[in-house]
């Protein structure tokens, strides 16, 4: 296979639902010209509160399906999934993945200064320690101090984006994060990009927010460039979009995500991978 064949190859991404659309909106800004083939597993989300075996055999099937669509490389745009399953799948499949934690873990560690970084993200993420792991295999000094927050992602999805309720609750989950004095706090789930404003009100000024999705998008595009497999821009594209259950509510949050509607929506039958 030439290498323009390997380059014309579509990014694989994945997430538990429709949240690992802030990694593609990120990455339609970094790398237009990109191919890209995104599943969403809307049909079993939330994976965020689900045990790491469950989580596991998922995010196999959720590759296994994209392999069928010959990708490149495959980003696992879900941070339950990246934080418990993508060790163990990345022995088990002979293709180059990337998940949201390192990236997210590695931009913190370059903004804070005073060596204090909160975490929040789902019950998954955060039970596995993943990203204190991450943070500490660089810097052991820092302290990290995570957070769950499930309430967060159902009001994503009800589009209670800036709402009263939204500010309550943020506030009632935050307020012990208030207390440590941290500056760099990680938005550790695919869907607290969206909450950005809310979060920055609630954390005051001197708390700087790491997007998760824009970090992984960064390194995406330089591990493609190292490996010479960054499609150039200006030709067509094409992005296809498959989902495990009805599609209809995918559609509505998506663009909320994507700043764009999208086209090409399919429903696949993800318990036959
Ligand atoms: N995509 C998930 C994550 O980033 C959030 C939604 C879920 O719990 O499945 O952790």
């Amino acid at each position: 296979m030439t290498n323009e064949e390997l380059q014309n190859r579509p990014i694989g991404i994945f997430d538990s639902g429709v949240g690992g659309l802030t990694v593609v909106a990120e990455i339609f800004k970094l790398l237009p010209g990109e191919n890209i083939v995104y599943f969403g597993d809307v049909g079993r989300t939330p994976y965020g509160g689900r045990s790491k075996d469950i989580i596991t055999q998922f995010t196999r099937q959720d590759i296994s399906f994209l392999l069928e669509h010959r990708v490149k490389f495959i980003i696992a745009a879900c941070n339950s999934a990246s934080a418990v399953a993508l060790e163990t799948v990345q022995k088990e499949f002979d293709i180059g993945m990337l998940g949201v934690i390192e990236p997210g873990a590695r931009a913190a560690l370059n903004y804070t200064k005073n060596n204090r970084i909160g975490i929040i993200g789902t019950i998954a993420t955060i039970g596995s320690d993943s990203y204190v792991r991450a943070i500490h295999t660089h810097n052991n000094k820092v302290k990290v101090f995570s957070l769950a927050c499930p309430l967060f992602v159902p009001l994503v999805e009800e589009g209670y984006i800036e709402k009263e309720a939204t500010y309550l609750i943020a506030n009632d989950y935050l307020k012990t994060l208030k207390d440590v004095d941290i500056d760099t706090l990680v938005l550790g789930c695919t869907h607290y990009p969206l909450l950005k404003n809310v979060l920055k009100e609630v954390m005051g000024p001197k708390v700087r927010l790491v997007d998760s999705a824009e970090e992984t998008a960064c390194e995406i595009a330089a591990v493609l460039s190292v490996r010479n497999l960054i499609r150039p821009a200006g030709g067509d594209v094409t992005h296809k979009f498959y989902v495990s259950d009805v599609p209809d509510k995918f559609t509505q949050v998506a663009q909320q995500f994507l700043g764009r509607s999208i086209g090409n929506l399919t429903r696949v039958d993800i318990t036959r991978y």
